[in-house]
């Protein structure tokens, strides 16, 4: 089984971050499908135009319904259909492993002040946001999300974690990590990471993890919980703040 994402957009040549790099690799290998339409091919204007000016006056243009309803019909089996939206809820790694179950996903970009709200309560039935900000077009949204959602699509990612550590992933940010060469400009790597002891390895970049989001999301730590064990590590690193680690145990 293979998720198909369908973009609806009037700039179906912008796409170039999602048709290169590992998930470019993965749609190239039938991994997952990447299926762009051209919301213009389908308006019935005369002038070829898929906007127009707003009932009731006010800002820019919209989208109208015509084209974009006749082109989401012609994708056969749209699947769940999604507006990029800054009215609709935060995507986050857990909204993004839920999509990744899917088959089909159809991705509508919106552009100009947004879409006629007929179009809307027609054919979308989840409404997602990249952040709390505008931006101009909902086509930088969609590769966010088919980016992110590919991810964790088994086989996208080549190496067996399957992204299992990244950030985000089990409620924590990712650990500090290094390459080459040793020392750098008299900064040395971490010892552990050049001892071989495999779980001396995983402890202290557990500990990384927890020192990380510790410090820098103490929202997703709270949200999370930590385990007595994870207490004590990160204890061990900041004594001073035991008592705000202590408060942070979920058993
Ligand atoms: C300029 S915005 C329109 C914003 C709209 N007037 C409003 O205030 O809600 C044009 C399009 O960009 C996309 N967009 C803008 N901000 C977004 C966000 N934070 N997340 C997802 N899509 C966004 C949407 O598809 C939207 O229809």
């Amino acid at each position: 089984m293979m998720i198909t994402f369908n973009i609806l957009t009037i700039f179906p040549d912008i796409f170039a971050p999602v048709e290169n790099g590992v998930v470019g690799r993965a749609a190239a290998k039938g991994i997952i499908g990447i299926r762009k339409i051209n919301i213009r091919d389908f308006t019935l204007d005369k002038h070829g135009n898929t906007d127009d000016y707003p009932y009731g006056g006010g800002d820019g243009m919209l989208m109208t319904a015509q084209p974009v309803t006749d082109a989401w019909r012609s994708i056969g089996n749209p699947g769940l259909t999604v507006l990029l939206s800054p009215k609709g809820p935060r995507l986050d790694q857990c909204k993004c492993m839920e999509l990744a179950s899917l088959e089909h996903i159809t991705l509508v970009c919106g552009r100009y002040e947004g879409l006629d709200q007929r179009i809307i309560d027609s054919i979308v039935d989840e409404e997602i946001s990249i952040g709390d900000y505008v931006i101009s077009g909902g086509e930088i949204a969609a590769m966010v999300l088919v980016d992110a959602v590919s991810r964790m699509v088994p086989g996208v990612l080549g190496n067996e974690n399957g992204g299992t550590n990244d950030s985000h992933f089990n409620g924590l940010l990712e650990y500090p990590q290094y390459t080459r060469p040793e020392v750098f400009e008299g900064i040395r790597v971490p010892d552990v990471l050049l001892s071989g002891n495999h779980e001396e390895i995983r402890k202290y970049r557990l500990a990384g993890s927890l020192l990380e989001t510790f410090r820098k999301r103490p929202d997703m730590l709270a949200k999370r919980g930590l385990s007595r064990k994870e207490a004590e590590l990160l204890s061990a690193l900041i004594p001073g703040e035991s008592a705000r680690i202590i408060a942070l145990i979920k058993e």
